[in-house]
C-alpha cells in the first residue's frame, strides 16, 4: 500500500491544476516602463530591446490609451535627455518645462485615472552618466539627495502620483519625503528602488536612454560605489528597512530573476508592498534566445513573471507587461 499519497492526482488535468494553482498573474500586477523622447511622431525601436520603443509625446497618448484598454493601470516614465542639456548636476531634471514634466502632464491628460510613476535619478541628465554629482573623484551623496528632492517635487507639481528614486544614494527617501510634506504633497507616494544591485543586466536600458557612465574625473565607469554588490544578501534587508523607516510606501528589488532569493527574504520581513523590476537585460535575453528559435518566447515570459510573483513580488515592472496581458486574456 505505498504510496498513500500520490501528488500527481492534483496535476491530472487542467481543471484540477487551475483549482490548486497558487500564483496567478493578472493585469493588476504590472507597472509598464515607458521611454520618452523629444520630437514629433517618433516611434524608435531600441536596438538591444527588440519590440520596445522610444515614443515622442504625441504618440505616448495613443500608447497609454491602449495600455489602459488592456487593463494596465500604472506606468513608470523615463526620458531620453538631449546631449546638450546634460551637465554634472543634472540641472535639466528640475526644469518645470522639461521632458519628464511635460510627459507626466501628457499621460494624465490622455488617461486621467492612469497611475503615473516617475524615475528619479540623475543619470539620464548627467554628462557623466552617473546617478550623482561628481567632485574630486567622488559621487557626492548629500549634494545629490538635495537635487533628487527638488526633482521629486517638480514631478509632484505636474501631477505624478508616485516618484521612484532609482539612484541608491543614502538618505534620499528622507530628503524626498520631507520636502514633499513641507510643500503639501502629502499624497504623492514614493516607490523606492531599495535593493538595487550593480548589475550587468542594465545594459540595454542605458542604450535606450543613452545614459551609460563615461570616464570622468577619476570616477569609475561603473556604479559600484552606490548600487549594491550582487554578492550581498543581508545588506538588502538593511537597505530596505532604512527606506521604509524614511517613508517609502513601496520598496523594490532589482533586477528580478537573479535576485528572487532577495525578493523572498524581503517579503518575509516587511509589511509594505514589494515590487520587482524585471530589467532590460532580462527582456533582451528572452528576445534574443527566442529569435534564434532556442526558447519558446511566450511560455518563458509567463514562467519568469510567475516565478517573480511566486517569490514574493506584489507588483512587477516589466517590458513584457503588454505581451503578458495579451497572453493571459
Ligand atoms: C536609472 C535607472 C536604471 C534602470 C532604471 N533606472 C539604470 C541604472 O541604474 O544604470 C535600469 C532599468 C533596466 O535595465 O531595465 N538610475
Amino acid at each position: 500500500m505505498f504510496p498513500l499519497r500520490r501528488n500527481r492526482r492534483l496535476r491530472s488535468n487542467e481543471a484540477i491544476r487551475s483549482l490548486v494553482r497558487e500564483t496567478i498573474i493578472s493585469p493588476n500586477d504590472f507597472i509598464v516602463p515607458l521611454f520618452i523622447v523629444e520630437g514629433k511622431s517618433v516611434k524608435e525601436e531600441i536596438a538591444s530591446m527588440p519590440g520596445y520603443y522610444r515614443y515622442s509625446l504625441d504618440l505616448i497618448e495613443k500608447e497609454v490609451k491602449e495600455l489602459w484598454g488592456l487593463g494596465l493601470k500604472s506606468v513608470l516614465l523615463f526620458v531620453k535627455v538631449p546631449e546638450n542639456l546634460k551637465d554634472n548636476a543634472g540641472t535639466e531634471a528640475i526644469n518645470p518645462e522639461g521632458l519628464m514634466q511635460r510627459a507626466v502632464k501628457t499621460v494624465k491628460n490622455a488617461v486621467p485615472e492612469m497611475l503615473v510613476m516617475t524615475d528619479v535619478a540623475l543619470d539620464p541628465y548627467s554628462s557623466f552618466g552617473h546617478d550623482g554629482v561628481i567632485a574630486d573623484g567622488k559621487i557626492l551623496n548629500d549634494d545629490t539627495t538635495a537635487i533628487l528632492a527638488e526633482m521629486s517635487l517638480s514631478h509632484a507639481k505636474v501631477g505624478a502620483d508616485f516618484v521612484a528614486p532609482s539612484d541608491m544614494m543614502d538618505g534620499r527617501i528622507f530628503e524626498i519625503r520631507s520636502l514633499l510634506e513641507d510643500e503639501g504633497f502629502h499624497d504623492t507616494g514614493i516607490m523606492s528602488y531599495s535593493a538595487k544591485y550593480a548589475s550587468a543586466f542594465y545594459g540595454p536600458f542605458r542604450d535606450a536612454l543613452d545614459s551609460a557612465p563615461v570616464d570622468a574625473q577619476e570616477v569609475p565607469k561603473d556604479k559600484k560605489t552606490y548600487q549594491m554588490d550582487p554578492s550581498n544578501r543581508d545588506e538588502a534587508i538593511r537597505e530596505t528597512m532604512m527606506d521604509i523607516d524614511e517613508g517609502a510606501d513601496i520598496v523594490m528589488v532589482k533586477p528580478g530573476l537573479c535576485y528572487l532569493d532577495i525578493v523572498r527574504d524581503i517579503k518575509n520581513v516587511v509589511n509594505v508592498p514589494v515590487s520587482v523590476y524585471q530589467v532590460s537585460g532580462e527582456y533582451a535575453m528572452i528576445k534574443a534566445a527566442s529569435e534564434k528559435g532556442w526558447l519558446d518566447h511566450d511560455a518563458v515570459v509567463l514562467e519568469q513573471l510567475t516565478a517573480i510573483k511566486r517569490a514574493g513580488a506584489d507588483m512587477i515592472a516589466s517590458y513584457f507587461a503588454k505581451e503578458a496581458v495579451k497572453l493571459i486574456s
